[in-house]
């Protein structure tokens, strides 16, 4: 039988109770394909790699080299939060790359969006080349591949982004326990491996990071502007019970200053854009509307704690016509 294909007979996973079958499962199969053997996976911190990792790690343990690439475009706070759940916590052989300085390097002056993505795609996959050859004895390479990858793979919507970019001499055996499993049901996986909510119930976030929200040029003062009023937003989201609630909310801040005043003196600085939607395809896409309160503090905050920001700007537009990122 095709093992790429999700049998009518398999259930759903909705409870703890299936989700606890399945891990037991998974991590038979898991101890039966790898023997000894070691195993690599690029952990980005989000969900389906995330849940890979625990899986893993609760079948093998150490024999999982977990490598986590910081290419400088992460949310604040997340790579602490990978060292810390999977390090600390689960006591994961987790390689942790610092490549910061080597990906702005690269992009700095950069100003085509196409350009910029291909850039962070193909510098990303040669970092974790780079780790994978400094390991000896790896035969395996755990994907978070999931079953939408592959429907969507083979109706030809969008190339499989978890096959295929790693050089031909990296030749591993693919580990991918959660490929059949649809994203509600990683997530449930997810929460009986007992990974933290804040892990499990991501917003999505694309792999280019905050790259992406950062238009044009990418400077480090500006992603940093990016990165804190995320940080605000994000948090202020949490605070008032709309991070689960809303599909996805990020900032943007764009390539362009104007005039403003502050104490008395003239500032000429960036605004920074808020976007919050809800979507159920990513195909259409609606716009949430927040409390006037909700954005007055927001102003405030962003304002007073973001250096560089002179306004703050709320994005009303749908997809279609905009898309829900900027670039
Ligand atoms: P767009 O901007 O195309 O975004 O309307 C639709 C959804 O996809 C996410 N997105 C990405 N996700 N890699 C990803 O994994 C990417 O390169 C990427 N670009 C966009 C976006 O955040 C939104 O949820």
């Amino acid at each position: 039988m095709d093992n790429n294909h999700r049998p009518d007979s398999m259930e759903r996973i909705t409870t703890t109770q299936q989700a606890l079958s399945f891990i037991d499962d998974q991590v038979d199969r898991i101890r039966s394909q790898v023997g000894d053997g070691k195993v690599l996976l690029a952990l980005s911190g989000g969900v389906d790699s995330s849940v890979v990792a625990a899986l893993l790690i609760k079948a093998i343990g150490r024999q999982l080299v977990c490598v986590h690439v910081n290419h400088g475009l992460l949310r604040k706070g997340e790579p602490e939060q990978v060292i810390r759940v999977f390090r600390d916590e689960m006591n994961a052989n987790l390689i942790y790359v610092d490549a910061v300085d080597r990906f702005l390097d690269l992009l700095a002056g950069v100003t085509d969006p196409e350009q910029k993505r291909h850039i962070i795609g193909e510098e990303f996959i040669k970092v974790f080349a780079e780790e994978a050859k400094k390991q000896e004895g790896i035969s395996f390479l755990a994907q978070g591949t999931i079953y939408p990858d592959i429907l969507e793979s083979e109706q030809g919507i969008k190339a499989h982004h978890n096959v295929g970019g790693l050089p031909e001499e990296l030749d591993f055996e693919l580990v991918e326990p959660v490929k059949l499993l649809f994203k509600d049901e990683v997530r449930v996986v997810g929460k009986a491996l007992g990974l933290p909510d804040s892990m499990v119930y991501r917003q999505p976030f694309p792999g280019p990071g905050l790259g992406v929200r950062c238009p044009g040029a990418i400077t480090r003062d500006r992603l940093e502007a990016v990165r804190e009023s995320d940080a605000i937003l994000r948090e202020e989201f949490e605070k008032n019970g709309l991070s689960g609630k809303v599909w996805q909310y990020f900032t943007v801040v764009p390539d362009f200053k104007s005039t403003g005043v502050k104490n008395g003196k003239r500032t000429f600085d960036w605004p920074c854009i808020i976007r919050a939607i809800n979507t159920t395809d990513v195909m259409e896409v609606t716009v949430e509307h927040l409390p006037d309160e909700l954005i007055d503090h927001l102003v405030q905050r962003i304002i007073s704690e973001v250096p560089g920001i002179n306004r703050v700007l709320y994005d009303f537009t749908p997809k279609p016509p905009a898309t829900v990122e900027y670039e």
